[in-house]
């Protein structure tokens, strides 16, 4: 070893050692007769001491040529300080040093490396690993070590075996659009990069290997967001001979070992929800349920009283935001904003103020008297001092209106600690999706996830209505996880593609690997995968998957560190039997 000590470990104890330190010159202090330098590494930082005097000159001017993120060896005798910084661990002590190496030299960095940097996003990116030197940026990555770490000790003491599946493979259809990689050996002809492990996780238990898991890399050529990056890592996992509820109850745990280990945090019992109430109650598929504001229905009381915009609708429906009586018209001037931008989309806003006197006063007088309000204010469980917001149209749209202001009061509120946490499990989703454009069905999940056992008889009178035995895990309004139990029977896996508009033929050739296995004995089985991205970006109290990831992809997909996507050789092209370009 270079060093006796690490940057982060020494202490008043250790007072008088002889100690060798090595790490990255943080800042360097010169008064001329002493000059201090902070020396780095990824524990901390202790303070260097070149003293005139006491210091040989030689050594002194070393020091003084210093410059910001050198490497260096520093020896010398641990000396309590005159001044202590009780700010950092090691602010007791100082070396006082007696021989110095300079053991690279450094250009002065693009952005300083410090906890809050002058860098842009990115020119951090581009020097990523000058990004990754500092605090806040390497203790996320070490987050998403403790987080894989503790995923496989909790799976491996629960039998799982982690088995890997190959990144070659033919697409699978999970919704996105595939990367594809062109086969020299075979001219014209591709691989693809798995969107996930789906079928090779299944024919792991048609292989009888009972408990599947990985740590794994997908890749989605996906449009860009804060939770998405094209490649991405999942903890997938399947398990055979289970129903819904011992994959929900395994995987309950594999979430409270993680809460407890990482975060040492108890999340409680993770509560159950249908689709169906989840879009009735909140409109959406994720919940945020860190907070109440449920939606209300009010069609019953709000229609038949002449206002025609609430006559017309299918949906009117509302919620009660607490203590917001007093907005200004201001705020409610900004709130209708907020529900009539193009992302948002609705027409207009109607807000009841419950006053603390017990009248009500609302965007919609004109239509409805004191009793009317009142009765709302009622079925919203309201209090005098609540503000009562309204949405009417079109059910899905106005559904989905309502709960991006929901979000939104929930922020305003302070509603959405990210040091809180609330999941849930999102059951019964619809095995199936009608698209519009293509005016044809398509799978929720994907095609392998099987019917819930009492709407099977549906599949063909009423595919629309069929539930899926699918379940999703939300955390605090984010999409966790998703899985499901899978047809593992040949004959409803055909019925399934031919629901989904595939010929037999094509079926057959798409999947044929998958249907022919199942006729050697393929066992019921169900399984699951988690956005690893997503859970460690939440345990850090996040939203944007990318700082947890060591080398991420800018908005555009782009490694701008190493200048990816790039283009190849004609030499290169012509091999893979792609063309010449023009
Ligand atoms: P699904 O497509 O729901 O299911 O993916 C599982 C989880 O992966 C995360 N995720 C992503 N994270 C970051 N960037 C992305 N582009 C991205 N896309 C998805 C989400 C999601 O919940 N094979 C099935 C699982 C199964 O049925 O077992 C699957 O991949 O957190």
């Amino acid at each position: 070893m270079l060093r006796s000590h690490t940057c982060g470990e020494l202490r008043i104890d250790d007072a008088n050692k002889e100690v060798t330190l090595c790490g990255w010159v943080q800042k360097v202090r010169d008064k001329g007769s002493v000059i201090w330098v902070d020396l780095r590494d990824r524990t901390g930082i202790t303070q260097l001491i070149f003293e005139e005097g006491s210091t040989e000159e030689e050594l002194l001017k070393s020091a003084a040529r210093l410059g910001r993120e050198y490497v260096i060896r520093a020896k010398g005798l641990v000396v309590e300080r005159h001044s202590k910084n009780d700010k950092i661990p090691t602010g007791d002590i100082e070396i006082k040093v007696s021989s110095l190496d300079v053991l690279n030299a450094s250009k002065t960095p693009p952005f300083t490396i410090e906890d809050d940097s002058d860098g842009g996003e990115d020119l951090r990116m581009k020097y990523r690993y000058l990004d990754i030197r500092r605090n806040t940026v390497r203790q996320k990555i070490e987050l998403r070590h403790k987080m894989m770490r503790e995923t496989r000790k909790y799976l491996d003491a629960h039998e799982f075996t982690e088995v890997e599946t190959p990144v070659l493979i033919k697409s699978t259809p999970e919704g996105a659009r595939d990367f594809v990689v062109p086969s020299r050996l075979n001219p014209g002809q591709f691989y693809a990069l798995p969107q996930s492990p789906q079928t090779f996780k299944q024919l792991l238990m048609v292989a009888g290997l009972d408990r599947y898991f990985q740590i794994v890399k997908c890749f989605r050529d996906e449009d860009f967001r804060a939770d998405r990056q094209p490649e991405f890592t999942q903890i997938d996992c399947e398990m055979s001979f289970v129903e819904r509820e011992d994959i929900l109850s395994t995987f309950e745990g594999l979430i409270h070992h993680l809460f407890r280990e990482v975060r040492g945090i108890e999340i409680g019992e993770i509560e159950r929800m249908s689709y169906e109430d989840a879009m009735r109650l909140y409109g959406s598929d994720k919940p945020d349920t860190r907070f109440d504001m449920k939606f209300t229905e009010l069609n019953d009381l709000a229609q038949g009283k002449g206002f025609n915009v609430f006559d017309s609708a299918e949906l009117v429906v509302g919620i009660c935001a607490p203590g917001c009586a007093d907005y200004s018209r201001k705020q409610l001037d900004a709130l209708t904003d907020y529900v009539k931008r193009p992302q948002i989309g609705a027409k207009g806003l109607v807000y009841i103020k419950c006053n603390p006197d017990g009248t009500y006063k609302s965007s919609v007088d004109k239509f409805y008297s004191q009793d009317d309000l009142g009765e709302w204010a009622n079925k919203l469980d309201a209090e005098p001092g609540d503000l009562l917001l309204i949405l009417s149209g079109d059910k899905d749209h106005t559904r989905r209106a309502l709960n991006e202001l929901r979000l939104h009061m929930g922020n305003e509120l302070g509603l959405r600690d990210k040091n809180s946490f609330k999941a849930l499990w999102v059951l019964d989703f619809p095995l199936l999706e009608w698209d519009e454009e293509t005016n044809r069905y398509h799978a929720m999940h994907h095609p392998f996830t099987s019917p819930r056992p009492e709407d099977r008889d549906k599949l063909f009178d009423n595919p629309g209505a069929v539930r899926a035995n699918a379940y999703d895990l939300v955390i605090n309004g984010m999409e966790a996880g998703g899985g499901s139990i899978r047809i593992h029977d040949r004959e409803l896996q055909k019925e399934m593609f031919k629901l989904l508009g595939f010929t037999d033929d094509e079926a057959q050739e798409q999947f044929g690997f998958l249907m022919d296995a199942f006729e050697f004995g393929a066992p019921p089985h169900g399984g699951i995968a988690f956005g690893f991205d997503r859970l460690c970006a939440l345990f850090g109290g996040s939203e944007s998957i990318r700082d947890y990831i060591a080398f991420p992809k800018n908005n555009a997909g782009r490694d701008v560190m190493i200048d990816t996507p790039s283009v190849i050789s004609e030499d290169q092209l012509k091999e893979l039997g792609l063309g010449i370009r023009d």
